[in-house]
């Protein structure tokens, strides 16, 4: 077991009245892969934004590496070690791939001139983007725009990565590729949170799963013994995700 890389102790977040975290915490360990499920609206891609310093929490600390980080914005945090996708890619639509990539070197993964050049060249071959590399960002379709939100977020060199939905969208063959990409940055010692409703991407590289819902977390456990609680099915029914699409379903497998 790891030691604890991000901490979250009784972290709330509400907009308004609606509450999207309540007095949520979470250890996640050096090594660990966990996913996290939950219907739309449920407050996952604002619990990154949390985590990553893009939003302030209502109440509650955030610790990475032992270190509380709540005063720090999402440009330090990013530094420290905490890399993202958004879910609306937030490339700049006109620089290039490799641009768009090389700036993510730079400014989060700290590096300039020729390594930052070379981690650029070599995130791009790794997330499968070599050959886009000089179209600018703008005239990428997809699947290309949610390779370049992977490349971008791996070229900051995090030591924990946060997806975010990177794989909606894609065919079996493409989601099989994402996960071979997941698995290899995994196997660089990274931790990895993925947000996702494409459950066989999900258990084709964690081995914890929660449900987020209601502002609160249902079930940590394996995958197949999260997906399998009455209570998470609750949460799924009527949604559309999850259900048939479970460990075991073969979709994708
Ligand atoms: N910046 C914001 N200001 C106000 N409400 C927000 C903001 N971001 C998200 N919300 C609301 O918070 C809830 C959770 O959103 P989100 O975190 O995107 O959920 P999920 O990623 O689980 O689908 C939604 O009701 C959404 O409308
Ligand atoms: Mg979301």
């Amino acid at each position: 077991m790891g030691a604890p890389l991000l901490e979250l102790d009784r972290v709330s977040k509400r907009f308004g009245s609606v509450v999207v975290a309540e007095s949520l915490s979470l250890t996640v360990r050096t090594g660990d892969a966990l996913g996290i499920v939950g219907p739309n609206g449920a407050g996952k891609s604002s619990l990154f934004s949390v985590i990553s310093g893009d939003l302030a929490p209502n109440s509650g600390e955030v610790r990475f590496d032992g270190r509380p980080v709540n005063a720090l914005g999402a440009a330090a945090r990013c530094r420290l070690g905490i890399g993202r996708t958004y879910q609306v890619p937030r490339s700049f639509e006109h620089m290039t791939v490799f641009e768009n990539v090389l700036v993510a070197a730079g400014r989060g993964g700290g590096l300039a001139g020729r390594p930052a050049a070379e981690l650029a060249a070599a995130v791009l071959e790794q997330t499968g983007l070599r050959v886009e590399a000089n179209r600018p960002a703008a005239r990428l379709g997809l699947l290309q725009r949610k390779r370049l939100e992977l490349a971008r977020a791996i070229a900051t060199r995090p030591r924990l990565l946060m997806l975010d939905e990177v794989a909606a969208g894609l065919t079996d063959p493409e989601v099989r590729q994402l996960i071979e990409v997941v698995n290899g940055v995994r196997r660089e010692g990274v931790a990895v949170i993925w947000v996702e409703h494409v459950v066989r991407a999900l258990v084709g590289v964690v081995d914890r799963l929660i449900c987020l819902a209601g502002g609160r977390f249902i079930g940590d456990g394996s995958p197949a013994e999260v997906l399998a609680s009455p209570e998470v099915k609750e949460v799924f029914l009527g949604t559309g995700y999850g259900v048939g699409d479970t460990p075991g379903g073969g979709a994708g497998r």
